[in-house]
């Protein structure tokens, strides 16, 4: 087994760790072991070994689960090919091109209606008034929920999510929580099935491929997916980009003067965030990966953020600049599992920022201090982020 005579005391899947800054020990580790065993896992923290990992299903399985401390749910993340790639196809009707570009005038009037909210104020909250919003109203109107149950959505789906977190404790809670989110989606999927609407629920209830559909139970686990892959990944590139934009306040203006530069920015705010940390494989058979050997059944950590700060594929990756080309991040993943909601969710950061440019073009952080990142080791970000800006009227 691996020796490391400087850091041997790495934990990758202490939420505390990943709660700190974890990047000068990824940074160690792309250096000195690239493939870290940490006395349970392998951590993976280079570019070039993260994408070797998911380019290889056959040697390094979903199916184990993605979590490190925890086996499998009988969703698309935790299947291998080729029952993942029928299910994926499934879900995809709901992901097509034309329907994600269709809503973006909708993703535009949502935006607008957050910053209305708080516009007369002139100070906000930007993780819970801005960031957090946007992507739990685009997935509560995909799934059917109710204006007035978002919130109950917001609480299931943290509940769950902190239970892939492997902390016994969460785990109790999330079993509530799935309860909850199923009877609801058992209730929108009757309906969507006798009276289909223009949401993703309807499309799903509905898609076939080759003479298949998706049963009760799997409409219920992959619209939880969807759910939890969503919602605070999304959140915290919104509120870590942001802080990063107006922390560079000339990257900021340059936007303001130019929105086309928008769309390169959510590329460096994706990379720079890498809101998911990590996802595991399985090996399937004994295997050799950077220099060291790995067992039959032991689960490695894709270490997104690593690998998103490679020496060997940024240049200056300690930088954050918005003109940043190629920008070639992995923070929707790599290969037969890319992240489906990929599109949805560059339209949402582009928009947000288009709209935030405009309409609140003098917006600013009210403390110097970077904020601190929730304890998590999966999906991790900002908990809160005041900023202020002039008062300004609604649009809506
Ligand atoms: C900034 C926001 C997001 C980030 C950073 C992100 C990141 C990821 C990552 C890293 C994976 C795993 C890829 C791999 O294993 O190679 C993934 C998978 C997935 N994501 Fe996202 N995601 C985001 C938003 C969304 C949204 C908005 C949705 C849906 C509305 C979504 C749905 C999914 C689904 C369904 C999968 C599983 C795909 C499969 O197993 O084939 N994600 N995402």
């Amino acid at each position: 087994m691996a020796d490391h005579p400087v850091r041997d005391t790495i934990n990758l899947v202490s939420g505390a760790w990943w709660g700190t800054n974890p990047h000068d020990d990824l940074t160690w580790m792309r250096a000195n072991a690239p493939l870290y065993w940490d006395g349970q896992v392998w951590g993976v923290s280079r570019y070039a070994d993260v994408k070797a990992v998911s380019k290889d299903p056959d040697t390094f399985s979903n199916a184990q689960g993605i979590r490190p401390d925890s086996g499998p749910m009988p969703m698309m993340i935790d299947m291998d090919d080729p029952a993942h790639f029928q299910r994926r196809k499934l879900v995809n009707r709901g992901f097509t091109p034309k329907r994600v570009r269709d809503r973006e005038a909708e993703i535009r009037a949502v935006c607008d209606q957050i910053i209305d909210r708080v516009a007369e104020r002139g100070e906000c909250d930007f993780v819970w008034d801005i960031a957090a919003p946007l992507p739990l109203i685009m997935i509560g109107n995909d799934l059917g929920v109710a204006p007035e149950d978002r919130q109950q959505l917001l609480e299931w789906s943290d509940a769950m999510l902190c239970a892939l977190t492997g902390d016994p404790e969460h785990v109790a809670r999330a079993a509530g929580a799935f309860g909850g989110y199923s009877d609801y989606a058992t209730k929108v999927i009757a309906d969507r099935k006798s009276s289909p609407r223009d949401d993703l629920m309807s499309v799903l209830c509905h898609a076939e491929v080759d003479g298949d559909q998706l049963d009760h139970q799997e409409l219920i686990f992959e619209s939880l997916l969807i759910l939890i892959g969503g919602d605070e990944t999304t959140r915290h590139v919104i509120s870590g980009g942001g802080w990063q934009v107006l922390h560079h306040r000339d990257q900021w203006e340059q936007m303001v003067a130019d929105p086309s530069l928008v769309t390169g920015a959510v590329e460096e705010m994706l990379r720079w965030v890498t809101p998911i940390k990590n996802m595991a494989r399985a090996a399937t058979v004994d295997t050799e990966l950077g220099g060291q050997h790995i067992e039959a059944g032991q689960k490695l950590l894709l270490l997104y953020p690593s690998a998103n700060r490679d020496e060997a594929v940024f240049e200056d990756p300690f930088r954050f600049d918005i003109h940043r080309s190629p920008n070639d991040h992995v923070a929707f993943g790599f290969g037969t599992h890319f992240c489906l909601g990929n599109s949805l969710a560059r339209l949402e950061l582009r928009v947000m920022f288009e709209q935030l440019l405009t309409r609140l073009p003098d917006l600013e952080l009210v403390e110097a201090e970077e904020p601190s990142y929730r304890a998590a080791n999966f999906v991790s970000g900002y908990e809160s982020m005041p900023v202020r800006f002039t008062p300004t009227a609604t649009v809506g």
